[in-house]
């Protein structure tokens, strides 16, 4: 997914973008308060063609989540388990 939303970005491939940041909406973590907007944020640049704009929808989420989201789940064994 990562290697997807990265590529897409690297091309200018706004559709693809789009399409990338309505997928990580739906896989955010519900108890990430801002996850939601900041995946929208992201797609609404990629419609409307602005690429400096996508790339501060990838910051913003991931200054605000990128650490936590690596800490809390990445050594989650239930997560594993799923
Ligand atoms: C709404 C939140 C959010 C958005 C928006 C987002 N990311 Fe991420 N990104 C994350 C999180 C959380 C991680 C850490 C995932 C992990 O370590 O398992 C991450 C990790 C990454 C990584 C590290 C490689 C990896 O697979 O862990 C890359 C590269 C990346 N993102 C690129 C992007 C790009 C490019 C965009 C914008 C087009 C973007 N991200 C938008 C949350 C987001």
């Amino acid at each position: 997914m990562k290697a997807n939303a990265s590529q897409r970005l690297n091309l200018g491939d706004f559709a693809g973008m789009e399409r990338a940041f309505e997928r990580i909406g739906q896989l955010g973590p519900e108890d990430y308060a801002d996850w939601q907007a900041y995946a929208r944020s992201g797609r609404d640049a990629a419609k409307a063609r602005d690429l400096e704009e996508c790339r501060r929808a990838c910051k913003r989420c991931h200054d605000a989540y990128r650490a936590t989201y690596r800490r809390t789940r990445r050594a989650d064994p239930l997560r594993e388990a799923r």
